[in-house]
């Protein structure tokens, strides 16, 4: 696809691998609609991307149904939607495992990207094109000590992207899966405060690129799941 005045929503556009996205996205031409929870933070970032803000929570049925109402009044259709909002939790082993817990983090990681993929599904179903993209991670394809609740997650959105790729693809709409490894963000750091890049490990750029490059590859083809690693994180 060109990306040239293509239509992008994208939740977690804030911080970290979402604003990365919503920069480059913004320099190849598109016009991007970027979610976030803390509105201050939100609209600082939108501002100083040229993207337009709307302060929603994915967990949350209504700020779905009023980000999909405001997308139609500011974009006026829809091209793309991105399931990049995400967190992160405590490494909690077995026994330390507590439903509730995996209920609230799911409702974000897993029922939020439900919400938002199953709206822009009857968009994209009626004008037989569209592109879902769902950031999942390299925990969606190998637990680790501690895992249970963050990984498995990873692991739902990512059936949850095959399953879609299925039913979808007849209607001309590519679902990609995307897993990033390791990259220093705000993500589950206390007060949300953004880390420091590292110079051997990825860098957010390098999501949003792999984003990008998988995004604009001609709409006949279609990559299903795409793995950005550190060459040498080591
Ligand atoms: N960083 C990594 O190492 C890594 C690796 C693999 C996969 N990922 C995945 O990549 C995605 C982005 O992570 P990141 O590292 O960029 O994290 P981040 O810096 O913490 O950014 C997360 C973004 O999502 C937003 N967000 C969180 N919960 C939300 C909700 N319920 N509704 C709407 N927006 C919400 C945040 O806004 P607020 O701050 O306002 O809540 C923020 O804009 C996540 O899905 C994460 O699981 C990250």
């Amino acid at each position: 696809m060109n990306l040239k005045g293509a239509k992008v929503l994208l939740t977690g556009g804030s911080s970290g691998l979402g604003k990365a996205m919503a920069e480059l996205l913004i320099e190849k031409g598109a016009k991007v609609l970027m979610t976030g929870r803390d509105e201050e933070k939100l609209l600082e970032v939108a501002t100083e991307l040229g993207a337009i803000p709307f302060q929603a929570d994915v967990s949350m049925q209504e700020d779905v149904d009023a980000t999909y109402e405001y997308c139609e009044e500011k974009l006026g259709g829809l091209d793309v939607m991105i399931n990049n909002a995400g967190i992160g939790t405590r490494r909690d082993t077995i026994d330390e495992l507590d439903v509730d817990d995996m209920i609230e983090l799911y409702n974000v990681n897993v029922f939020g990207a439900v919400r938002m993929a199953k709206e822009a599904a009857k968009i994209f179903r009626k004008q037989k094109s569209g592109n879902i993209v769902n950031i999942a991670s390299t925990a969606a394809l190998k637990g680790y000590e501690g895992g249970s609740i963050y990984s498995s997650s990873k692991f739902a959105l990512r059936g949850l992207s095959m399953s879609w790729q299925a039913e979808l693809r007849r209607d001309n709409i590519r679902v990609f899966n995307i897993n990033p490894s390791y990259v220093p963000t705000a993500f589950n750091q206390p007060e949300r405060k953004e880390r420091d890049l590292e110079d051997n490990k990825l860098t957010p750029h390098e999501i949003a690129h792999a984003v990008v490059a998988a995004l604009e590859m001609d709409d006949r083809g279609y990559i299903p799941e795409l793995s950005v690693h550190a060459t040498n994180p080591f």
